[in-house]
């Protein structure tokens, strides 16, 4: 599975993207992960990406020119058997679950436009299949939504987890159920006592606690 980043701040994200399970997937093969400057998709000698909003009013909006020819140059590397799908970060968008992260997992390619500042012209979302917010706040960019797609997409896909643990286990998993509490030593820690359960070695019964444990945090 591979994902494009459409940016105008690429070390935005360098951090992220080179450090730990992302890291790991990527050098293991396991996710293709590019980002894709948009500076260098501007319009002219100055590589210009924004404008002043026709009818007045405060800031700077993304031009469409870059963004759309950035995700069509895109689309245009990749094999002629991978769909791209082209998803707009916006706090218009849809709201992202972990339903949303199980459905991506299962695209080949994901071409993910970062907005940024005050916006951007509205004919960009005549040219993305979906429009995607992580939530009812407003961030300065895409940025920090396109790591959160990347980062839940990419631990569902088969190999990147890895171990013991799987993504089956994880809270919201079955749309609904909640993690059992877990602790790690000291089995003391300022008053606190780790259950006793845990301690006795009786994997049938720390089974069916964790199991309680998990449905009494079911919500609602
Ligand atoms: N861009 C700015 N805020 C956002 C949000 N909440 N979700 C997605 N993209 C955004």
């Amino acid at each position: 599975m591979k994902f494009s980043i459409i940016t105008l701040f690429p070390d935005m994200l360098s951090g992220p993207l080179e450090i730990s399970m992302l890291k790991k997937a990527r050098d293991n093969g396991l996710v293709d992960i590019e980002v894709i400057n948009l500076r260098e998709f501007g319009v002219g000698s100055g590589k210009q990406v924004d404008d002043t909003p026709y009818g007045g009013g405060d800031g700077m909006l993304l031009k469409p020119e870059p963004v759309v020819n950035a995700i069509e140059h895109t689309k245009s590397q990749q094999q002629a058997t991978d769909n791209s799908m082209v998803i707009l970060l916006t706090p218009q968008g849809d709201s992202y679950t972990q339903a949303t992260a199980r459905q991506l997992s299962g695209e080949s390619h994901i071409i993910l436009v970062c907005g940024h500042y005050e916006g951007f012209d509205e004919r960009i979302r005549a040219f993305v299949d979906w429009q995607i917010s992580i939530g009812d706040y407003v961030l300065t960019g895409g940025e920090i939504p396109a790591m959160a797609v990347v980062d839940s997409v990419t631990r569902l896909l088969p190999g990147v987890l890895g171990g013991e643990r799987s993504a089956v286990d994880d809270s919201f998993a079955d749309g609904e159920t909640l993690e059992y509490p877990q602790y790690t030593r000291p089995n003391q820690f300022r008053g606190m006592e780790v259950p006793d359960v845990l301690l006795s070695g009786n994997h049938g019964e720390i089974d069916q606690w964790r199991q309680a444990q998990a449905r009494q945090r079911r919500r609602g």
